[in-house]
């Protein structure tokens, strides 16, 4: 068998990146185009969308971004997105369902409509994009699906019930997905990042005692960049992972591994 030289290469690619206007999704975004692939990014709000494709361009060597409206909570507008992704890349071979919201409250005050709703964004809102990805994927018969799990798929953090319950289905879905399409050319598999600062967590993260607890049980001792989730999307998106399916990659610093640390982060 010859030897692949370039295993990270996505030129040709055409990927849809839902939720990358901002954080992670555009961090994933960047290195996906960084790699050579076109990218659609989605979000609910254009102008948003809009402006992070413009800025993404800005640093690589010829416009690969593009932009569109997308909520992934409806599904004429997952359809829409998908249409438009094969229109404007030229072809669709990676979809990153990055699309997400935290709602942090105690379980007991917890509304079925409040749990529902994330159930949507994150659980349904990722079939719905990976069926409609899907029906372009398995008549080609290639595609990558890359989910966005969580740590808080394996273990809990305080008052975030719902996202929990969300992303633990995530995790189910990237087996069962990665289970009946690989024989579709499809590969399914997902990232869960660790603490990573973003528009999401901010407020909570920084400057707070839950954050500085989190540290302190953190190995590396501080919180992940965006930038660094970048690396294994662009690894499952590309042939270096043909073989991997089904597999969900943790990129925590070593959060999940930690039974009891000798961080310094509270010492800092
Ligand atoms: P973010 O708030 O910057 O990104 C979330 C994006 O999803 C935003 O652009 C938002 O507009 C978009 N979005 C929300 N609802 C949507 C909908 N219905 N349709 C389309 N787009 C929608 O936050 P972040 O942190 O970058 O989150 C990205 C993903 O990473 C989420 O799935 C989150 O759960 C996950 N994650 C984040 C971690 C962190 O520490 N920041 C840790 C583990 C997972």
């Amino acid at each position: 068998m010859p030897i692949q030289t370039a295993l990270f290469d996505l030129t040709g690619k055409g990927a849809l990146v839902t939720g990358g206007a901002t954080g992670i999704g555009r961090a994933l975004t960047a290195g996906l185009a960084a790699h050579g692939a076109r990218v659609l990014i989605g979000s609910r709000r254009a102008e948003l969308v809009e402006q992070a494709a413009s800025e993404l361009n800005a640093d690589i060597d010829e416009p690969r971004v593009f932009g569109t409206r997308l909520d992934v909570t409806d599904n004429d507008s997952v359809e829409a997105a998908v249409h438009t992704a094969t229109e404007r890349l030229g072809s669709l071979d990676i979809l990153i369902n990055c699309a997400g919201i935290q709602l942090r409250k105690p379980a007991i005050d917890l509304t079925p409509e409040e749990f529902n709703h994330m159930y949507d964004v994150h659980a349904t809102g990722s079939l719905r994009c990976a069926q409609a990805a899907a029906r372009v994927f398995i008549p080609q018969g290639s595609g990558s699906i890359i989910n966005v799990a969580s740590i808080c798929s394996f273990v809990d953090n305080i008052e975030v019930s719902a996202y929990a319950a969300a992303k633990s289905a995530v995790l189910g879905l990237t087996r069962s997905l990665a289970n009946e399409w690989v024989k579709h050319g499809v590969r399914t598999n997902a990232i869960a990042p660790g603490f990573v600062v973003t528009d999401l967590n901010r407020q909570n993260l920084v400057g707070t005692d839950r954050g500085r607890r989190i540290l302190e049980r953190t190995p590396a001792a501080r919180f992940g960049q965006t930038s660094e989730m970048a690396g294994t999307a662009v690894y499952l998106a590309s042939p270096a992972a043909a073989f991997v399916n089904g597999q969900t990659i943790v990129v925590d610093g070593g959060f999940l591994a930690c039974g009891f640390t000798d961080s310094v982060a509270g010492e800092q």
